[in-house]
């Protein structure tokens, strides 16, 4: 899912999550990410196939066109929202989001998804 954009730490498209926080994969060494847990956007699925808020708030919202961009803006979008929960609004949004670059959508979307799927974690977490 990981995709190479730039290999300069501009573009976002390598961001995974590596304990928790979302990194851009290009600018860490292999030996800083020793003994680490790492998720990429293939492990936010649901053994079952049950699609992430955020995976699904990206398909509903048409948040992606080439989707080259998209496995790092959600691996960043899950991080956003879990560190500003309830306070994030679409300034915010855009804001965090200015690490990934989409070459396609115009953002638009993207954010509508984001914000749409902060509401639904939130929920989802508050039923936990
Ligand atoms: Fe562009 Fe890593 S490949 S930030
Ligand atoms: Fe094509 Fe973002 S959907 S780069």
């Amino acid at each position: 899912g990981p995709h190479i954009g730039c290999d300069t730490g501009h573009c976002g498209a390598c961001t995974v999550d590596l304990n928790g926080r979302s990194v851009k994969a290009c600018m860490v060494f292999t030996a800083q990410a020793q003994g680490a847990e790492i998720t990429t956007i293939e492990g936010i699925t649901q053994a079952d196939g049950t699609l992430h808020p955020l995976q699904d708030a990206f398909r509903e919202h048409h948040g992606l066109q080439c989707g080259y961009c998209t496995p790092g803006m959600i691996m960043s979008a899950i991080d956003i929202v879990h560190r500003h929960g309830g306070q994030l609004d679409e300034a915010t949004v855009r804001t965090e989001l200015e690490g990934n670059i989409c070459r396609c959508t115009g953002y638009h979307n993207i954010v509508k998804a984001v914000l749409d799927a902060a509401g639904r974690m939130k929920v989802s977490q508050a039923a936990e």
